[in-house]
């Protein structure tokens, strides 16, 4: 059984007992950034990545200073150590602390840095193979999308309608008709030869997943342009075409139907299922396990 253990403001303690302050400006204003970072074996997975990535978020909100005094790259993997996750997640989260409720920043901030692991199992094959379904939604969310802020409110109606709706996730859709990202997932298509997905800018988050993904298909030989694609596209092409998902918890999702509509021939493709092997020997090979056998 694993300890539910929390990283709060420089103390381990029974997650159960974590106490944050009403006017903490994580709850009352969504006034933090946070990260999730994949464990495997008991190692974090691609961990100065994401450190990277939370230091710049924190950069982006005026929050630079706030994980000083917190060693992260040596707590995580404690906590992790502690809690006895062997497979799962770490959540991280940084808010600009407690304070009378106010929107300007409080002046000094009192950041709350906090941290725990949770154990998840992998998606199964069979889920794998089953493919995921997405549902696609008007993009509400702002135009910052580019920050991991704790703001999810938008992401959060969105998965729901796509639960309601049957789907197992939500599709961002820009009003010209261009995919975005899922609702916690950055999306690819095969189209043509070409692997492509949306460009970093501020209306997608730079998934770490999305990172390694397309640095892996470049190595593999594969066309890989990022140029945001429409749902026409997907369902105009008259070759083969794929679609997949990518996250820190999902790793590669093979999208089988998108609304109403099957992608391809209805099951996972080639090439996601070739990038999917890729990604998953080399994080086996990461944290010191052995190859899983391949999907291809
Ligand atoms: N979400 N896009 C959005 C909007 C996300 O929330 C996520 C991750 C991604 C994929 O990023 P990465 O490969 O770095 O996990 C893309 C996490 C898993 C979450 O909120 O739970």
């Amino acid at each position: 059984m694993d300890i539910e253990l929390l990283y709060l403001n420089g103390t381990f303690m029974p997650l159960a007992e974590g106490r944050v302050h009403v006017e903490d400006r994580g709850f009352q204003l969504g006034d933090g950034v946070y990260e999730v970072i994949k464990v495997m074996n008991g190692s974090l997975v691609w961990l100065e990545d994401h450190l990277a990535r939370l230091d710049r978020n924190l950069a982006e909100v005026g929050l630079s200073a706030a994980t000083c005094g917190h060693d992260l790259s040596e707590v995580l993997p404690r906590l992790v150590d502690r809690s006895g996750v062997g497979h799962g997640s770490v959540y991280v989260q940084v808010t600009r602390g407690c304070a009378p409720r106010d929107f300007v920043f409080p002046r000094p901030a009192h950041p709350t840095v906090l941290g725990y692991a949770r154990s998840k199992p992998a998606p199964t094959v069979e889920e794998i193979m089953t493919g995921t379904v997405l549902h696609p939604v008007a993009d509400l969310r702002w135009a910052r999308c580019d920050i991991k802020s704790t703001n999810l409110l938008a992401a959060v109606l969105a998965k729901e309608e796509a639960r309601n709706a049957g789907a197992d996730e939500a599709l961002f859709m820009a009003p010209d008709g261009t995919v975005r990202e899922g609702g916690s997932s950055n999306v690819f298509a095969f189209l043509e030869g070409i692997i492509r997905t949306h460009p970093l800018d501020n209306r997608i988050l730079g998934g770490i997943t999305r990172r390694h993904v397309l640095e892996m298909a470049r190595r593999e030989g594969y066309l890989v342009e990022e140029r945001a694609f429409t749902l026409d596209e997907v369902f105009a092409v008259s070759g083969p075409c794929e679609v997949f998902t990518a996250s820190t918890t999902k790793d590669l999702l093979p999208v089988v139907r998108i609304g109403p509509q099957v992608v391809g021939d209805g099951r996972p493709g080639k090439v996601t299922l070739t990038l999917l092997d890729r990604l998953r020997r080399e994080q086996a090979l990461l944290v010191g396990l052995e190859p899983p056998p391949a999907l291809t």
